[in-house]
């Protein structure tokens, strides 16, 4: 195989197994996602995906999670056309091609300096797209943000992976710097924490996972310009129509019990 090779370990590695999901969806007839340059980028990598263990279960879950994310993000646009988006930790997500925003909306996709040097070999650039390679906490990179633009900042996949502390700490320095926007993200109580520990795909990266948020107004708390907006089940039970019998009773369940509900969610917050 020539493929292109990566070389990626922990939280980085992570950034295979969404990929690798969200290609696997986009192969499935009537596919919620349809990203075709998931699928591409797949059939690039010189990587034995198999490792990673994840089925179409677990592919259909990642893409209805990013298929939710890419509308608020749409939406948002819709309401700002001079809107900037910040994707946090973006991995090879390729969120700027399923939206394609439009011309007076600037982009920037911010992850690690070898994640960003991999992502400009698989993907073409744009204009108005700006790539980042900084670790998101390390926070000179926001100097090449603009401020008084309406901002949306997404966040998939990552908070999991900061330290119990760094995440307020980011997310008090965007509020700070950003004059006004929202922000979406994934999140888990710690018992989601515990579960991801024991998800065979995630072990099989050796990732470390440190960040639980039980109640979404811990974070309006810690950062006082963010006012919390909803908590949105991703996982609606028409979305999983094409999942397994154990997942689609889990959704149900999922959707009603609000222990379970918080084990793993998107949060809305609007500054
Ligand atoms: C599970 S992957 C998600 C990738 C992408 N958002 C997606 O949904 O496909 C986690 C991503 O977070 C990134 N990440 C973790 N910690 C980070 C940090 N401190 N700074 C920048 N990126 C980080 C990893 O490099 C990886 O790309």
């Amino acid at each position: 195989m020539f493929g292109e090779k990566v070389n990626l370990t922990g939280a980085r590695e992570t950034l295979l197994l969404t990929l690798y999901g969200k290609a696997l969806e986009s192969r499935l007839p009537h596919s919620l996602l349809e990203d075709r340059f998931a699928d591409e980028a797949v059939r690039k990598i010189d990587y034995d995906f198999s490792r990673l263990k994840v089925d179409s279960n677990l592919g259909i879950g990642l893409a209805i999670r990013a298929k939710t994310l890419d509308v608020h993000v749409q939406d948002f646009f819709a309401r700002n056309p001079d809107a900037i988006v910040l994707h946090l930790g973006c991995g090879l997500d390729t969120r700027i091609f399923r939206v394609d925003p439009p011309e007076g909306v600037d982009w920037f996709d911010v992850d690690y300096p070898d994640v960003i040097a991999l992502r400009r070999r698989l993907y073409p650039s744009r204009q108005h797209y700006h790539l980042i390679a900084s670790s998101v906490t390390e926070l000179d990179w926001l100097t090449e943000v603009p401020r008084n633009r309406p901002a949306m900042v997404v966040a998939e996949g990552l908070t999991p992976y900061l330290a119990a502390e760094e995440g307020p700490r980011l997310f008090s320095r965007l509020v700070s710097h950003l004059a006004s926007g929202e922000l979406m993200f994934d999140a888990y109580s710690h018992f989601g924490l515990k579960l991801l520990r024991l998800n065979p795909s995630v072990r099989a990266t050796g990732a470390e996972v440190h960040w639980a948020i039980e109640d979404p107004h811990e974070l309006e708390r810690a950062v006082p310009k963010l006012r919390f907006v909803e908590d949105i089940s991703a996982y609606k039970p028409e979305h999983a129509a094409r999942m397994g019998r154990v997942a689609k009773l889990f959704v149900r369940l999922w959707k009603y019990i609000p222990a379970l509900r918080k084990i793993g969610r998107l949060l809305r917050y609007r500054f």
